[in-house]
């Protein structure tokens, strides 16, 4: 029974969260004469030494007292004995253990939203270097179009920037305080919610007792934001395991971010990378396992919501470890500006310029465009050359009204600098983009 019934083995790790709760209810308890002052001083100090001896290593946690509460309550005992009995009153650990783990939980969606502004600001960086070097754009993996290295870095802002606003959106409505619902039905003492409330950084105490201590739905959306967040982490990963390959090169990690072959010489493997591509796994399956936990539980509490804490622990270790070793990755990498313009140029990426530019000059429906296109681009691919480098005669094989205009659109740097609607991928509007996020981030920054 103690084996599968204790959590102390992991949820010490809400001693700081246990003890502030504690304080900020014995404190209230004397200001609503609840109990004395002198208990309540006694209370408050004997706490703070049971934080100072957790922090200094001393604390011996016991499995037979089961959970961080009763052992923080336990050696408040010995240490002031009497009065530690009454700082239970008018709670019970289950709107304990919900204002404990709410604490936690917010202060992780601070953390990661600190860790996504250093990664915002690294892939920031990376725009700024090259807001206009130029490089193959894809889809299905496939050479598209040409777009700008601080485009596609840019992408990677905006997404991170949507993730910020999850933990904070999440954050907001986490913010309300359980403590004071007690066992579920709220209690007959005279208690002062809003004072413990303000204590502890909450907005307000929550609204219904039976709701404060039977949800765990912040934590859901802590975890939800968590694996959005580590899924973009983990395309970015992807193509950076691509990217760096002898295939690729178009970026290049240092000895830092690689490892060697213990048998092939010539490796640098992107362990770093491949790893960040897998840690949405353990991410998506925390919130996954939480989902199933909670699913279909009665109210109010069960013990089966003690499952919570292993999963969301576990997540937001590796969320703020990924955010890490991304930051450093990315402010680490290299991109190899000559071969992201070979590459930029190959593949027959002006290929659409040359049926916007057969819409706009000859008037030719996009479709037909589209057709004259494609069968120009046989044509290169038969003669082994590449757009730019048909002659016009071989041009107006496909359509007699081609002229000589048509090369003013075909090159890569034609092609990014015509890019110039809102959001393109012209380097004005990056530059325009960059400038935005170096506004936003700085005014996060203080
Ligand atoms: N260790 C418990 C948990 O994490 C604390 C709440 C226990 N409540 C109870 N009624 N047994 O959920």
């Amino acid at each position: 029974m103690t084996a599968i019934n204790a959590s102390i083995g992991f949820d010490q790790r809400l001693y700081a969260q246990d003890i502030a709760g504690s304080r900020a209810h014995a404190a209230m308890l004397a200001a609503t004469g609840i109990v004395t002052d002198s208990d309540a001083a006694a209370i408050g100090e004997g706490l703070l030494t049971v934080l100072s001896e957790i922090e200094s290593g001393q604390f011996q946690f016991r499995t037979d007292l089961e959970d961080i509460h009763m052992n923080v309550e336990s050696r408040l005992k010995d240490l002031i004995g009497a009065p530690a009995g009454r700082l239970h009153t008018a709670r019970s650990r289950n709107d304990q253990v919900a204002t404990d783990f709410r604490l936690w939980v917010r202060d992780q969606c601070d953390a990661a939203q600190l860790g996504l502004t250093a990664l915002m600001t690294a892939f920031l960086s990376q725009a700024e270097q090259g807001a206009d070097w130029v490089m193959p754009g894809f889809t299905h993996l496939q050479t598209a179009q040409p777009v700008t290295w601080g485009h596609h870095m840019l992408a990677y802002v905006e997404m991170l920037g949507r993730d910020q606003s999850r933990f904070a959106d999440a954050r907001a409505r986490m913010n309300e305080s359980p403590l004071g619902a007690a066992a579920l039905a709220g209690t007959s003492f005279p208690i002062d919610r809003d004072m413990t409330a303000k204590t502890l950084g909450f907005d307000r105490p929550t609204a219904n007792s039976l709701d404060s201590v039977s949800d765990r739905d912040f934590a859901l959306e802590f975890l939800s934001a968590a694996s959005i967040c580590a899924m973009h982490l983990s395309r970015f990963a992807e193509e950076l395991v691509i990217w760096s390959s002898a295939q690729f090169r178009f970026v290049k990690l240092s000895d830092k971010w690689t490892t060697g072959s213990s048998i092939m010489p010539q490796k640098k493997n992107p362990d770093a990378a491949e790893l960040l591509r897998a840690k949405l796994g353990r991410i998506l399956g925390a919130t996954v396992a939480l989902f199933t936990i909670m699913k279909g539980l009665a109210l109010t509490y069960s013990k089966d919501m003690q499952e919570d804490k292993e999963q969301v622990f576990d997540a937001a270790d590796t969320l703020m470890l990924s955010l890490a070793a991304m930051t450093g990755m990315v402010g680490d990498m290299s991109a190899n500006r000559d071969i992201l313009a070979a590459a930029a140029a190959s593949g027959f990426s002006t290929a659409t310029d040359l049926a916007d530019w057969l819409v706009r000059a000859l008037n030719l429906p996009f479709r037909e465009a589209h057709h004259v296109t494609g069968t120009l681009v046989a044509l290169a691919e038969s003669k082994g050359c590449d757009l730019p480098d048909l002659s016009i005669t071989d041009m107006t094989t496909a359509h007699p009204g081609i002229t000589q205009e048509v090369y003013s659109v075909l090159g890569v740097q034609n092609s990014i600098r015509s890019r110039t609607s809102y959001g393109g991928t012209a380097p004005d509007q990056v530059r325009a983009q960059i400038a935005r996020w170096q506004v936003l981030l700085k005014a996060e920054a203080v």
